[in-house]
């Protein structure tokens, strides 16, 4: 596997390779597990050449707290991305991607006022911002994302079809263990106790699938899943929002099928995670 830490060599690489070879492009933070190895899988897949990004990227954290204690475990993440036949891994620095503070600035309009946008006060900008570097420097045919960040999905939707980038978007469904919790990066932060808790997330997005399904009212399926967490204390719900999956606005009712998704985020001990069931 090759490894690229300028944006310089990247392209003196893939530059002969683009005319005679599809490439798919799997940007991550690094952390990996098997929510990311599927995304590399599924490019493998799909493409000739597949080359996954590890970058913690500062813009896209609006809590400094968060940044600081992102885990960061390079060398097993390149065994980890070899092992699944990854072509290629670009990590690059900091001052590499961003040699200046950058001043464009990214509104996703709707998506910015709920949920993620709404409580990660520019955090999609910076996803963006490097998201759109990411596609300029690989140029990939085709990129994929995890559904477990659903509206980063619709975020990368709009960036493709607003700056008319020639990439495809593949959105891959969530990895779980198997109490439910879904594979987070941030996981590693939980103690071995709130790691035992944390698969009530995935129970709470059943709960309210549910209610749902028995044609409970989304007002009364919110008031359920609040009195869930009530009841255990360790948490501290954020929000849980019944959305359209592909413009994320809260609907008032479910919608066709594979068209509602439940979304929360909740707090347990110094761990922000999120969650969500598209149905
Ligand atoms: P990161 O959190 O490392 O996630 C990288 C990709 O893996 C994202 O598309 C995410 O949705 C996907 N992913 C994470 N956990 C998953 C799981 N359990 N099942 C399926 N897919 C999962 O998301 C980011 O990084 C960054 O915002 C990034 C897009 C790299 C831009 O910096």
């Amino acid at each position: 596997m090759n490894r690229f830490t300028t944006i310089t060599d990247l392209r003196q690489y893939f530059l002969p390779l683009r005319s005679t070879h599809t490439i798919g492009l799997v940007p991550t933070m690094g952390a990996l597990h098997k929510g990311h190895l599927q995304l590399v899988e599924n490019a493998r897949q799909e493409n000739d050449l597949v080359i996954a990004s590890i970058f913690v990227n500062p813009v896209q954290f609006n809590n400094p707290d968060d940044l600081a204690r992102y885990p960061r475990t390079l060398e097993d993440d390149c065994q980890q991305l070899e092992s699944v036949g990854c072509d290629a891994v670009f990590a690059p620095s900091v001052d590499e991607m961003y040699p200046e503070q950058p001043t464009l600035r990214l509104n996703f309009g709707e998506l910015e006022t709920v949920m993620e946008g709404a409580f990660r006060p520019g955090h999609f900008n910076g996803v963006g911002l490097v998201v759109a570097k990411l596609f300029n420097i690989v140029q990939p045919n085709r990129a994929y994302f995890g559904q477990k960040d659903l509206q980063q999905v619709a975020v990368v939707r709009r960036l493709i079809r607003d700056l008319s980038f020639p990439v495809e978007l593949v959105r891959c469904p969530i990895i779980r263990e198997t109490a439910g919790l879904a594979m987070s990066s941030r996981n590693r932060n939980l103690t071995a106790d709130e790691r035992n808790q944390a698969p009530a997330l995935f129970e709470a997005l059943n709960m309210a699938h549910d209610l749902l399904r028995e044609g409970e009212s989304i007002v009364q399926v919110k008031a359920a899943v609040d009195s869930f967490f009530n009841s255990r204390p360790h948490f501290r719900l954020e929000y849980l929002e019944i959305a359209n999956a592909d413009t994320m606005q809260p609907v008032d009712e479910v919608l066709a099928p594979g068209q509602t998704a439940i979304c929360l985020a909740a707090h347990l001990g110094k761990v922000r995670l999120i969650d969500n069931l598209v149905f």
